[in-house]
Formats: C-alpha cells, structure tokens, sequence
C-alpha cells in the first residue's frame, strides 16, 4: 500500500471486517417476487432481449423511478454513526412503500436490500452491523423489480467530512459514468463507452476496474448484454440500438483495481486496500442518444 492511501483513511478506520446481519426482512407477499428469489439460479438472467418493447419499457422507467428514490434516501442517512444495516432497512422501506420488490433480496443467496460498499470494498458489500465513520465514502446500489422488470442504480456518498482526494476520486467516477453516457448512441459498438471510461480515470491517476461490469437490465436482472467500463475493442462489438435499457456503472480505484474476494463471497475489495467509488445508472437508448432512468 502506498503512503497516500494510508493517509487519506479517516483516522482511527481500520481496515474493514465483515460485521453481523439482521434477521431478514421480510416482504408482504402481496408484492411480486422475481422467479430467482430463494434459488439456487437466476433463470431470467442472461437470456436478452437486449431491445425492448414499449411496455417494457414503459415498466423499466417505473423500476427505475422507484430505485432512484430508495437510493436518494439512503444518501440522506448516510451519516457517521449509522450503520449498513439501517441504510439497508431505509432502502427496503422506500421500496416496499412504492409496491417493489429489492431485487437483491434472495438473489443467488444475497439477503439484504441493497449493496453498501465502503472504502476499500469495489462493490457487493452485505448491509450489516457496520458503523460508518467520519471520512468514510458509502456507495449503495439499489435495484427495483415491479411489474416484472427491474431498474438498477448506485452512488456514492461522503460520510461527514471526507479527505480531498477521496472526494477527487469520487467525482471522477461520476464524471466517468457520465462521460460513458453521452457516448452511448444507436450505430456504435458498446466497447467505445469502457474506453472513454478508461481514459478519462487514467488521466487523473486512477484506474477502471475491468471485471465487473454494466448490463442490460429489464426482464432480466442482468439480461446477458455485458457493458465494460475499459476499452476491449475488439471485444463487446455488440452496437448499440434504439429502445435497449442497460446500465452503466463504472468503480474507480486510487490504487490498483485488482481486487479479492471476502470468505462471504459477495464482498469485493481493492488488492491494495485503495478506495473505491461508483457510480450507475439505468438508460434507455432513444435515437437521440441516451435517456436516464434512474432518476426522480
Ligand atoms: N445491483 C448490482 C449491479 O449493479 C448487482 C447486485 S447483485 C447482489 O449489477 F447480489 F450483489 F446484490
Ligand atoms: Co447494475
Ligand atoms: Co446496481
């Protein structure tokens, strides 16, 4: 680990350990589940279409409508002192007061409501009874699924007062999300989004992580269209075209992006510990480029 990345960790924050999970929560069974919830696979995942119908459609954007709201409430509770868990239980508040169901919630043996990813943990960190301290940066990703379909988004929050170069690292991965929008148009290929990504961190001294990735999101959770966030041309040559919902959801590292895995197989961190923030959305693609979705 570099002298920086030790530096910018809020005084008195050791490395993370997985903390306790809450009993789970519970969902009112008039709400409808997606096929996968409790199973051992996700049959909805991976099998397209990558272009969807104008019903589908019309559900993605309340998915998505919904997901966005659950995710701003949780930045309005990330403050020191609160823990994971009680992001996780506003999240699935929100969600359920709105008649969806969290998508994570019994998704290939995920049991909460959302991811929140702290510091040094790139993405699929478990709710629980960690406690968020001053200087922390909280990503959490939220996914809805109502009337069949889901929407997908995350952010990522300072947690009180963060150090200037974590706050840097955090805008760029928006930034970079956002520069990945405005390039995904109908006519190219998918590749050229990860490329502007890519290039846009390295210019500010960070990196792209390359494998974890965006989605087409609708029927299927995660419907099998893969989006990266780094430039595999001449890979992921599918084009882009009118009328697919996929997100994109670039995680920037201030260190190396090679990352491990935690014994519960979910938590995903940096090799060397570096911060890690993200950003996603859900789009719809129209001809005149890309429409969010994930919005309020
Ligand atoms: N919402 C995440 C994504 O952006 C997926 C979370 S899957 C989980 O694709 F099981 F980790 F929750
Ligand atoms: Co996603
Ligand atoms: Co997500």
């Amino acid at each position: 680990m570099t002298v920086e990345q030790e530096w910018i960790r809020p005084e008195g924050r050791e490395l993370l350990v997985p903390g306790t999970l809450s009993p789970r929560r519970a969902v009112p069974t008039k709400i409808e589940r997606p096929e996968y919830v409790d199973k051992d696979e996700a049959v909805s995942d991976d099998c397209g279409p990558y272009v969807q119908t104008p019903d589908v459609i019309a559900r993605v954007r309340e998915a998505s409508r919904i997901a966005a709201l659950a995710l701003q409430a949780a930045g309005e509770a990330a403050k020191p002192g609160v823990t994971t868990d009680h992001i996780d239980e506003v999240v699935h508040g929100v969600l359920l007061e709105n008649g969806a169901y969290p998508s994570t919630l019994g998704y290939l043996g995920f049991a909460k409501s959302c991811c929140t990813s702290l510091n040094e943990v790139i993405c699929h960190g478990i709710p629980d009874s960690t406690v968020m301290q001053d200087g922390d940066i909280l990503n959490v990703d939220v996914t809805a699924f109502i009337h069949g379909v889901h929407g997908d988004c995350n952010a990522t929050f300072l947690v009180g007062d963060v150090h200037p170069r974590a706050q840097e690292l955090v805008t760029v991965a928006h930034d970079a999300m956002m520069r990945g929008i405005k390039v995904a148009r109908p006519g190219r290929e998918v590749n050229v989004i990860g490329r502007v990504i890519e290039k846009f961190t390295a210019r500010h001294g960070m990196e792209s992580v390359r494998d974890y990735t965006g989605h087409g999101v609708a029927e299927g959770f995660h419907n099998g269209l893969i989006i990266p966030h780094y430039d595999s041309a001449p890979a992921f040559d599918d084009v882009i075209e009118e009328n697919m919902t996929f997100t994109i959801e670039p995680m920037v590292t201030l260190g190396s992006q090679e990352w491990e895995s935690w014994d519960d197989g979910w938590t995903i961190v940096t090799k060397d510990r570096s911060f890690s923030a993200q950003f996603e959305h859900t789009m719809l693609i129209t001809a005149e480029g890309p429409e969010l979705l994930t919005v309020v």
